[in-house]
């Protein structure tokens, strides 16, 4: 679809996406939103308050799927504390405003493993942004990161009932073996190029650029309400 055809079919909804005017988006319009572009943005060690807000805004069957067992507010304090963002990277996609919508976390699993130098991606949708291409442009997203940082391969831990979380996976061409209840996933990856730091370095700056013009919509908009509220 081209530009102009999406601007006259479609609106942007809550989320910045593009969405087809008056409902849910049906399977063809998916795959537009999924081609559509999404701003990621990096998260920092200043986030880990937000990352926080989000896992907590999970209710309890969301939490059992993202970790593999009912995590309980102290255990998801201590994850995201314990999180290395040097060693690691994380990733954020912001609603309009500036809600947290979907976190993912690259981290790199330890030297020595028997399949070389993999990475390991966990991510969460809040429900409000499901089935609109976010959790396969996150894992799309890692798999260029994960390339950039030399990994060899990209693996994914789920509960063998998490279908979503699978069907990401194999669509992108991840061989998934079941072992009971839990499935493991591995992505052999290719070499990074100079079009994949290229790629990532110019998404992370545009995302970072949305999100700031996001911010300072927020803001200029609240500030000119109470303008009106105290000049009326
Ligand atoms: C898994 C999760 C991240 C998916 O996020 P999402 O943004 O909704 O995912 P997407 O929209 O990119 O894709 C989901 C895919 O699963 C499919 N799907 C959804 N429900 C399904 C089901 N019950 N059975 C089979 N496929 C299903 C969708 O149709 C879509 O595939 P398609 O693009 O071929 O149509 C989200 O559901 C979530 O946060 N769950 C809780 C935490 C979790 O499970 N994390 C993963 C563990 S690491």
């Amino acid at each position: 679809m081209t530009a102009q055809k999406s601007e006259s079919s479609s609106s942007l909804d809550k989320f910045g996406l593009a969405h087809p005017t008056g409902g849910t988006p049906d399977k063809h319009s998916r795959a537009d939103l999924i081609h559509h572009w999404v701003p990621i943005r990096d998260l920092k060690p200043h986030h880990r308050r937000r990352i926080l807000d989000h896992l907590l805004s999970l209710n309890e069957h969301d939490r059992y799927l993202r970790f593999g067992f009912l995590a309980p507010l102290e255990q998801l304090s201590r994850y995201v504390a314990s999180i290395d963002f040097r060693r690691d990277e994380v990733f954020g996609i912001f609603s309009r405003r500036l809600q947290l919508l979907a976190v993912a976390h690259l981290a790199a699993m330890p030297r020595g493993h028997v399949r070389g130098s993999a990475m390991e991606f966990g991510v969460s949708v809040l429900p409000e942004g499901r089935g609109k291409g976010l959790g396969l442009r996150l894992f799309q997203h890692a798999i260029t990161h994960a390339r950039n940082r030399g990994a060899s391969h990209l693996v994914i831990h789920a509960l063998t009932e998490n279908a979503p979380m699978l069907r990401i996976a194999t669509k992108a061409g991840a061989t998934v073996e079941q072992f009971g209840q839990d499935t493991e996933g591995w992505l052999k990856l290719p070499k990074d190029t100079v079009a994949t730091h290229l790629e990532s370095s110019l998404q992370s700056m545009a995302a970072e650029a949305i999100y700031r013009v996001k911010y300072w919509t927020a803001h200029f908009s609240d500030w000119l309400r109470m303008l009106v509220s105290s000049a009326s």
